[in-house]
């Protein structure tokens, strides 16, 4: 987690009327406790759901929304002038559309159009809003005139109805507003710490289940730690991501769409189902190498048995089935595959020589060497990894899962904007 001093800084916070403004009420305390000056400036209907008291008292500042009060300090210009960030918590598709076409109908608008900081946009909606043409169109423009637009999280939203158009968790929303401080005044996207906006990161993480019989199974104890964090990282980078779960220990970061599986090849078929339209492809799972011949129907009983003799056969190698598939597909020049291998070696110049061998193998762009020389395995928050690429060592970290996920993410993004 960065957590950069934002002491100080501006921070313009405008809340459009949806029923996620609830939690921008967290967001306004989390940013003054990370020691922002906090103006919240939500719109008449988002006062429909949380009142002028509450931002009031969480802002420890007085409350507009139009742009008659107050003309003498004229807020409508200087608020957008001298903000170090404007943010939208949440960002309605009405909010969306006013700003796209530049409308200045109350002083969020107002303020929208004469910030000079980087401006972030946390959209909350309806899936069938989120996903209108007119939506997308607006969302399209903004992020053109360099207007930071986060995908919403998928999940549940008011009501039985789930899909995207989830806020994300204020934890989250609040990160993402302190990196895009820490990452300077300029409001385009890459210079505002999202690098993979517009982006579709898959992130492979967990361990393989292989079952033997209805309540048996051989698996690893792979946490999914390590593929987490990627994921995380990546979503706060701007990536769109999925998050293919294999019983994981770890919980998923709240931002990306989760598709569990249990066994190698569920998950052969779902990296194979979503590789195609995917710009970045990251295999942080511990998949089994092997799985039973034969499943079980009912429960083998140790009865009769003086032991158990399995038959095991190979899984598909996802990896390698990824790189080859990628290599028929001529649409698919420029998607980055990352592959892991946890190593031991004498030393660090052997651990290179075998990672080099199978990085080669596999056919990926970068390879993730874990040194579990030591005996550090699984489940652990802090790993040692050196990033490979064909053309040798791009990057070394003994440090947290996070630090490494900054690493791995940075060498992916990289190759991403060099198109190889
Ligand atoms: N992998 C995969 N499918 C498998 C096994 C592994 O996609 N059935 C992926 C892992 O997710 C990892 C990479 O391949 O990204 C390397 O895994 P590793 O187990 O080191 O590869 P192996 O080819 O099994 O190498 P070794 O023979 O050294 O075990």
């Amino acid at each position: 987690m960065v957590q950069p001093d934002a002491t100080g800084r501006r921070v313009v916070l405008g809340v459009a009327g949806g029923i996620a403004a609830y939690k921008a009420c967290e967001v306004v305390r989390r940013l003054r406790d990370a020691g922002c000056d906090v103006t919240v400036v939500p719109t008449a209907n988002a006062l429909k759901f949380v009142g002028e008291t509450t931002w009031a008292a969480l802002s420890g500042k007085k409350i507009n929304t139009d742009v008659w009060s107050d003309v003498t300090e004229v807020p409508h210009v200087r608020l957008g002038q001298t903000a170090d960030l404007v943010m939208v918590v949440p960002a309605t598709a009405d909010l969306l559309s006013r700003a796209a076409t530049g409308r200045a109908d109350d002083l969020l608008t107002n303020v929208l159009l004469t910030a000079h900081c980087p401006v972030v946009m946390f959209p909350a909606m309806h899936t069938e809003m989120w996903q209108h043409a007119a939506t997308v169109e607006n969302v399209a423009t903004l992020r053109r005139r360099g207007v930071v637009v986060k995908d919403p999280a998928s999940g549940r939203l008011t009501g039985a109805d789930s899909g995207p158009g989830r806020l994300p968790e204020p934890d989250e929303i609040t990160e993402i507003a302190l990196r895009i401080m820490a990452g300077g005044a300029e409001a385009s996207a890459a210079a505002a710490g999202q690098d993979l906006a517009g982006r579709h990161v898959v992130v492979s993480a967990g361990g393989t289940h292989e079952a033997l019989d209805p309540v048996r199974y051989l698996g690893n104890s792979s946490s999914g730690l390590m593929g987490v964090a990627i994921a995380r990282e990546a979503a706060l980078r701007g990536a769109r991501v999925t998050l293919v779960a294999a019983n994981m220990q770890a919980t998923p970061p709240s931002g990306v769409e989760v598709r569990p599986v249990v066994s190698t090849a569920d998950l052969a078929r779902v990296m194979g189902e979503l590789a195609p339209a995917a710009d970045a492809i990251v295999m942080a799972a511990a998949p089994a190498d092997f799985t039973p011949e034969q499943q079980a129907d009912s429960k083998i009983k140790k009865d009769g048995h003086g032991g158990l003799t399995l038959h095991l056969v190979q899984t598909t190698d996802v990896l390698k089935s990824l790189t080859a598939a990628r290599a028929q597909d001529g649409e698919r020049t420029g998607q980055v595959i990352v592959g892991f291998a946890a190593e031991t070696a004498p030393d660090h110049d052997e651990l290179l020589r075998i990672g080099a061998a199978k990085l080669a193998r596999k056919g990926c762009d970068l390879l993730v060497l874990n040194d579990v020389s030591g005996g550090k395995v699984f489940g652990h928050s802090t790993t040692q990894i050196t990033v490979i690429s064909p053309d040798g060592p791009v990057a070394e970290v003994a440090g947290t899962k996070s630090e490494a996920a900054v690493a791995i993410v940075d060498a992916l993004s990289g190759r991403l904007s060099q198109g190889v």
